[in-house]
Parts: structure tokens; C-alpha cells; sequence
């Protein structure tokens, strides 16, 4: 019996090394090891035997178990790896084929060019806040020293939704929230960004609704000098190094002096081009001294300390600085237009 199951091993071996897949290896197994093999019926055969024989053959045959249950196991491992390799060989992925371009968002430019100012002024140690879109006829109007009988004050341009309350029509309602809520009094400065909205007809240049950027500040020792530097490196910022402005002498009620400011043409340098008409100067926004009754207005004392406030039209900056034409393009959402400033495709 002995020399059988030597055989079952020598046999078994011999068979398993012609296998090529895991099916053919389960019959050679069922062969070897099944009910019907000749290493079960050795197995049945046992109680036959004397003790001593019983031991020797026992110990034998499981030997033989052994050995046949790590030959099954070994080859199973191989004919699984011999596939995975064969799968890997045949799935192999070329990463230098070209991907497919996929479509995504874009900043808005209006953003673009609101995070570009934002970043300038924090850089000087502005600021941001935020205020409400809704405000009063009191923080828009009447604080800023626009009396009731002022034209800008007329239901015909500000869109009123009580009679005290209106959709902003500047941010330089902010300007009466900010030192009103600086209840210490004490020296700031800041910018407002946001939303506003005017009574106009839309068109190319007009819009019922756009956005500024409102600057204040508020000191001791604020001059006329302080503003024209703070503007001056505002518009190379935005419009190139070699850019100069100008002050032209303006109203608003709540500035005094008040300002137009020019920045000089971009893309005539000066010399006269149909941008800037001609003038070689292009108007970016208003400025001036905050007015001494805003400031007592809103609790500061306007002997000790003075002022500057500006407000820019983020959508005029967009326009200028990207050659826009049509402000409603700013505003349709046109993929075919937002995806120029899609920093992938450019
Ligand atoms: N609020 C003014 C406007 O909307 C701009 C401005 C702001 C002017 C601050 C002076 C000071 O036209």
C-alpha cells in the first residue's frame, strides 16, 4: 500500500504539471483525491489492516495529503496569477493618449476683477466688508447729506420698496453703516464691494442692476494727497504700470472736494483713440473728502479727524480692462463668452 500512494504522489505530480487551467486542475484533483480515487479507496481499505500496518500506512497517506493538497494549492495560485497577468497585458492603459477636454466653470470676470481690487486693498491693510442690498432712504440718502429735495432722492431713479426702505443705489451707504458701527470712533479703513440698483433702462452701457466697490477711510491726518496716492496705485494695478490719473473736480453731496478721476488710455497711451474719444483720458469712478457734516452725522468729530471715499463701477473696470463692449454680456452667462476668461483655455 505503501508504494501506491508513493505512486498516487509521483503520478498526481506528473499530471498537474501538463495543467493549464483551473477547471482541468478541479478533475485532475476530483482524480486524485474524489470519492472514487485510488487514494480514497486506500483510505477505505485501512480498517483491514493490523495495527502496525494501520500506522505506518496512516502516517503514510497523510504524507501523501499533504503533499497532493500544496500541489493543488500551489498550481491554483499559478494558473491565478498566469490570468491576471494575461488580463493586465491585454487592459494596458496608454496614459499618453490625449485626454477628452472637459467642459467646466470659469470665474465670472465681474469676480475676477472684485478678488483682484479686494486683494489690492487687503494688501494695504484694508477691510472687506459687506453690507445689505436693501437699505434705508436714511443710510443711502439722507446721512449722506443728500437733501430730501435732491433729484437722486426721486422714485423715478431709485427703485423704493416702502417709503423708508429702497434697493441701494450706491455703496456708499455703507459709508454711513461703517462709522455709524464704529461706535469707539476710531481711525479705519475699508472697502465694500457689492451689488446696486438704479432705475435705468438696460442697454449697452446701462444696467438696472450693478455692481461698486465703496472705499473709505477715516483719520486723523487723512489728506487730498492720501486719496490721489491710494487711486494712483489702484489704477496701475488694474490697468498697467505706466498708467497716470487725473482729479477733475466734481459734486456729490456726501464728498467735499469731490473728483471724477481719469485714468490715462491703455491703449493709445495719451495720444487719442476712439476708447477714450479721442481724450487720451478714460473716467474710472468718484472721490472725494468725506463731507464734515457726514462725518458729524455719523457721530465723528469732524474737527479732529477728515476722510476719503471712493466708488468704482466694477462692471466699468471689467469692461475697459477686457475691451468689452456690451455690458449685457456680462450678464447672459453665455458659455461662449465666460469661457474667454477660463484661465484652462486661454
Ligand atoms: N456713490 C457715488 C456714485 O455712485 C460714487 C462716490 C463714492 C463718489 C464715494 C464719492 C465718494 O456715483
Amino acid at each position: 500500500m505503501k508504494e501506491k500512494l508513493e505512486q498516487i504522489k509521483v503520478d498526481a505530480e506528473e499530471e498537474i504539471k501538463n495543467v493549464k487551467d483551473e477547471n482541468a486542475l478541479n478533475n485532475v484533483k476530483s482524480k486524485y483525491m474524489g470519492k472514487k480515487s485510488a487514494f480514497n479507496e486506500i483510505m477505505a481499505s485501512m480498517g483491514s489492516l493490523s495495527p502496525e500496518e494501520k500506522r505506518e500506512v496512516g502516517s503514510k497517506s497523510n504524507e501523501v495529503r499533504s503533499f497532493l493538497q500544496e500541489l493543488f494549492e500551489n498550481k491554483l495560485t499559478e494558473i491565478k496569477n498566469e490570468e491576471l497577468n494575461k488580463k493586465l497585458e491585454s487592459d494596458k492603459i496608454d496614459i499618453t493618449l490625449p485626454s477628452k477636454k472637459r467642459k467646466s466653470g470659469t470665474k465670472h470676470p465681474l469676480n475676477i476683477v472684485r478678488e483682484e481690487i479686494e486683494d489690492l486693498f487687503i494688501s494695504m491693510g484694508y477691510d472687506v466688508v459687506d453690507g445689505p442690498e436693501i437699505d434705508t432712504d436714511a443710510n443711502c440718502f439722507e446721512l449722506l447729506n443728500l437733501p430730501p429735495s435732491h433729484p437722486a432722492r426721486d422714485a423715478q431713479d431709485s427703485f423704493y420698496i416702502t417709503e423708508e426702505m429702497l434697493l441701494r443705489p450706491h455703496t456708499s451707504a455703507m459709508q454711513v453703516r461703517s462709522m455709524l458701527a464704529n461706535t469707539e470712533k476710531k481711525p479705519f479703513k475699508l472697502i465694500c464691494p457689492g451689488k446696486t440698483y438704479r432705475r435705468d433702462d438696460d442697454d449697452a452701457t446701462h444696467s438696472h442692476q450693478f455692481s461698486q466697490v465703496e472705499g473709505l477711510v477715516v483719520g486723523e491726518d487723512i489728506s487730498l494727497s492720501d486719496l490721489k496716492g491710494t487711486l494712483e496705485l489702484f489704477a496701475k494695478k488694474m490697468f498697467g504700470k505706466d498708467r497716470e490719473i487725473r482729479f477733475r473736480a466734481s459734486y456729490f453731496p456726501f464728498t467735499e472736494p469731490s473728483y471724477e478721476v481719469d485714468v490715462s488710455c491703455f491703449n493709445c497711451n495719451k495720444k487719442g483713440c476712439s476708447m477714450c474719444k479721442g481724450t487720451g483720458w478714460i473716467e474710472i469712478l468718484g472721490c472725494g473728502m468725506v463731507h464734515p457734516t457726514v462725518l458729524e452725522n455719523c457721530g465723528f468729530d469732524h474737527t479732529k479727524y477728515q476722510g476719503f471715499a471712493f466708488g468704482v463701477g466694477i462692471e466699468r473696470v471689467t469692461m475697459l480692462k477686457y475691451g468689452i463692449t456690451n455690458l449685457k454680456l456680462l450678464y447672459q452667462n453665455d458659455y461662449r463668452f465666460l469661457k474667454n476668461f477660463d484661465r484652462k483655455e486661454m
